[in-house]
């Protein structure tokens, strides 16, 4: 019997590429001189997309493939997939919750660390010999603060978790409030940022959460204020925060997702109070190995007819 067709978005690592083209033809159209000719010549034969959280499948993409099945989402985040155009075309959605949660949480922590502590300039500092001119500046405690967490799902309940052990004073701003949690419940986003020194945004992208950490909830942050973002580009409005960095609105940032990735708005490049990184949250090897077995057991499911282990549609 001939293997099921599927199309790749992006590159997966080396050990989930060679299990997937053991079992499917993998067609590469991240690798494509022209999408739409390579598109073209297969889009009969492919009944499933293998994506990443970042890349998606758009209503168009889907359209072009009338045998298309299944999209399966190697991340957590299916913003960027259109889960109408699925739904109502009896197309199957999946992601790879829960195994990256404990990483992307630490990440997170670690970013607030890095940004409060200036771990990245003071390693600079180190190399460029500044240290034998004179000592670097004083920096931002963590432990004890009042840390706002934007989004208490998965990911927000385990950084809350994790700044518990720093003593920190947790709220959180979400839509629905968890009364099963521990945590001071802020239902404006301006107040809780007004009664934070440290944002974290964990949020889900997409429309319902575009833009939401704005202007006005960089100004409520202030002064001492950093902002740290683990969840999607899109949950700030990116414009303000390039003004809030710019005109010390805020004191810093520490970003791993942006509107525009990997080609960031340049500006951010030459901010001395931001901490800058390349959507990598999840990416370690234990975390990224466990998505890639989750894509391909929904994938294995699928095709035995079996039920998906995480659907999403
Ligand atoms: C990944 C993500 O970095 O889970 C998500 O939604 O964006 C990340 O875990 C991404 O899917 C891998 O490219």
């Amino acid at each position: 019997m001939s293997k099921p067709e599927i199309l790749l978005m992006g590159a997966y690592p080396d050990w989930d590429l060679a299990e997937l083209e053991q079992h499917y033809e993998v067609h590469k159209i991240y690798a494509a001189a022209n999408r739409e000719a390579f598109l073209a010549e297969r889009s009969a034969g492919i009944r499933a997309i293998a994506t990443r959280g970042e890349l998606g499948a758009s209503a168009e993409l889907m359209r072009a493939l009338p045998k298309l099945e299944i999209v399966a989402c190697y991340g957590v985040g299916t913003d960027a997939i259109d889960l109408n155009y699925a739904r109502q075309n009896r197309i199957r959605v999946t992601n790879t919750p829960d195994v990256l949660t404990a990483d992307v949480a630490d990440f997170g922590v670690a970013l607030l660390l890095a940004a409060a502590r200036k771990i990245p300039q003071a390693d600079r500092f180190v190399r460029t010999g500044a240290w034998a001119k004179g000592n670097l500046e004083l920096v931002t405690r963590v432990c004890g603060k009042a840390v706002g967490i934007v989004g208490m799902g998965r990911i927000g309940t385990a950084v809350a978790k994790r700044l518990g052990g720093f003593d920190c004073q947790i709220g959180y701003f979400d839509v629905t409030r968890r009364d099963d949690l521990p945590y001071r419940f802020v239902g404006d986003l301006t107040e809780l940022a007004r009664q934070s020194e440290f944002l974290i945004v964990t949020l889900a992208g997409g429309e319902a959460t575009k833009s939401l950490v704005n202007a006005a909830v960089l100004g409520a942050l202030g002064a001492d204020g950093i902002l740290v973002n683990v969840a999607r580009g899109s949950t700030v409005d990116e414009t303000a925060l390039i003004d809030a960095l710019e005109r010390r609105v805020i004191k810093g940032a520490a970003l791993d997702v942006f509107w525009n990735e990997p080609n960031i708005d340049k500006r951010l490049l030459s901010f001395d109070n931001v901490v800058l990184q390349p959507h990598h949250a999840s990416g370690t090897i234990e975390t990224r190995k466990a998505m890639g077995k989750l894509v391909r057991d929904n994938l294995a499911a699928h095709f035995a007819g079996s039920a998906l282990p995480t659907a999403v549609v």
